[in-house]
C-alpha cells in the first residue's frame, strides 16, 4: 500500500507506524503488516489471502491508503481501490480553522473504534450505516468524515458559533455541489425554556442524517433521549489556548476551578457510556501531557468500558506540536447496566 503524502505532513515522519496499526485493527484478513522500501520509496506492505470486495473496500477506507499494489516478484502490478467515498473528501479538506482536527487523523480514529465495536453484541452494527456521536463537535469533522464513510453524525458543542460556522460551510458545499439535502439550524426548548439551537440536516438520496445540539457536552444524553449510539468518535480538547483568547479550550467547567480535559473527561465519560449501545465502543484522542494512559485506562473501566489491548494499540501516540502529545484509547461496552 502506498501512503498519501499528506499522512507524514500530519504526524511528523510516523505515518507509515500509524498506518500500519490502523491496518492491523480494522483489517483482521491480513498480516505481517511491515514498512517496506521499493526503489527508495516507502509502501506498507502485508500479506493476504486473494481479497474480496468487502475487503478492497476495507482497505480503501483506510486513513492514508493512496494506491495499492500486488507484488510479483521485483514488480509491483496496480490493484484497484474501489471508491468507497460517498461524498467526494475536499468536504473535510477545505475547512482550516485554529482548533480543527486532522481530517486523516479523524478517519483513522474513526476506523479503529468502528472496527472494535463487539457485533455479537450489537449484530446490526454490520450492516451499517452507523450511529456515530461526537460530543465534542467543533465544526464537525468527525460528522463529516463518518457521512464521507456512509454513518450518521450526530454531535453536541459547547461553542455556539462553531455549530453556527458548520451549518453555513456545510449548506454551501452542498449546493454548490448539487447534492440534495435538507439543513436547518433551530431552537430547542425543554420544560418552555430556549436552552440553545440544534443544527439538523439530512442527505436526501444516501438517506444519511445528522444533528449537532449546542450545549454542554455533561448534557448530552439529556439533550439526546434515549437515542443509543453504535459508536461515540472524539477528539478532547487539549487544555490549551486557541487564538486570543487566553482560557482553556475546555468550556463550561462553571464555578469550578478544574478546567482540565481530565476534569472535563472525568465528568463526561459516565455520561457518554450510558449513551452507547451494548457492544459499542468508544474512540478519543487526548493530549498525554496533563492526562497519562494508564489513569484515563482506569476512567474507561470505571464506567463499565473495556480499553481494547495489545500491541498495535500502543503504535498511535504521536507529537502534534511542542504543547501537544496525541495518544488515542478505544474502549468497548460490553453489557447495558441493569
Ligand atoms: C479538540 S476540539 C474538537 C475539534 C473538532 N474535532 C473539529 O475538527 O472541529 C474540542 C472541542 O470541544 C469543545 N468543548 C470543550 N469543552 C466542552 C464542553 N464542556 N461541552 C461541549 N463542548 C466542549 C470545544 O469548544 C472544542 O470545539
Amino acid at each position: 500500500m502506498l501512503l498519501a503524502p499528506s499522512a507524514n505532513r500530519v504526524y511528523a515522519g510516523e505515518s507509515t507506524e500509524l498506518a500500519a496499526a490502523e491496518l492491523t485493527i480494522s483489517a483482521p484478513f491480513v498480516a505481517q503488516v511491515n514498512p517496506a522500501q521499493v526503489a527508495g520509496v516507502e509502501y506498507l506492505s502485508f500479506e493476504s489471502d486473494e481479497l474480496a470486495d468487502e475487503q478492497l473496500a476495507v482497505l480503501a477506507r483506510q486513513s492514508a491508503a493512496l494506491a495499492l499494489f500486488q507484488r510479483e516478484g521485483e514488480l509491483l502490478r496496480p490493484v484497484a481501490l474501489p471508491d468507497c467515498l460517498n461524498l467526494s473528501d475536499d468536504l473535510v479538506t477545505i475547512p482550516k480553522y485554529p482548533g480543527k482536527t486532522n481530517e486523516q487523523f479523524t478517519r483513522l480514529l474513526l476506523n479503529v473504534t468502528v472496527a472494535s465495536i463487539d457485533t455479537n453484541l450489537n449484530p446490526k452494527a454490520a450492516q451499517g450505516p452507523l450511529a456515530i456521536l461526537d460530543p465534542l463537535t467543533g465544526r464537525g469533522t468527525t460528522l463529516m468524515v463518518a457521512w464521507m464513510l456512509g454513518h450518521h453524525g450526530y454531535g453536541v458543542e459547547g461553542d455556539a458559533k462553531s455549530v453556527e460556522q458548520m451549518s453555513a460551510y456545510l449548506k454551501t458545499w452542498l449546493r454548490r455541489k448539487r447534492i440534495k439535502h435538507t439543513a436547518d439550524m433551530t431552537p430547542v426548548r425543554r420544560e418552555g425554556k430556549s436552552i440553545g439551537r440544534r443544527f439538523d440536516a439530512k442527505l436526501v438520496s444516501e438517506k444519511l442524517e445528522m444533528t449537532v445540539f449546542t450545549g454542554d457536552t455533561r448534557q448530552s444524553q439529556y439533550l439526546y433521549g434515549k437515542k443509543k449510539f453504535d459508536a461515540i468518535v472524539t477528539d478532547a480538547p487539549y487544555g490549551i489556548v486557541h487564538g486570543a483568547h487566553q482560557s482553556s479550550d475546555v468550556r463550561g467547567v462553571a464555578g469550578k476551578r478544574d478546567r482540565s480535559p481530565a476534569g472535563l473527561l472525568g465528568e463526561a465519560l459516565p455520561i457518554w457510556a450510558s449513551q452507547l449501545k451494548a457492544g459499542g465502543a468508544l474512540g478519543v484522542s487526548w493530549n498525554t501531557y496533563g492526562l497519562p494512559r494508564e489513569e484515563l485506562a482506569a476512567m474507561m473501566v470505571s464506567n463499565g468500558l473495556t480499553p481494547c489491548e495489545g500491541p498495535e494499540w500502543l503504535r498511535f501516540g504521536h507529537r502534534v506540536d511542542s504543547s501537544i502529545h496525541r495518544d488515542l484509547m478505544v474502549a468497548v461496552k460490553q453489557e447495558e447496566k441493569q
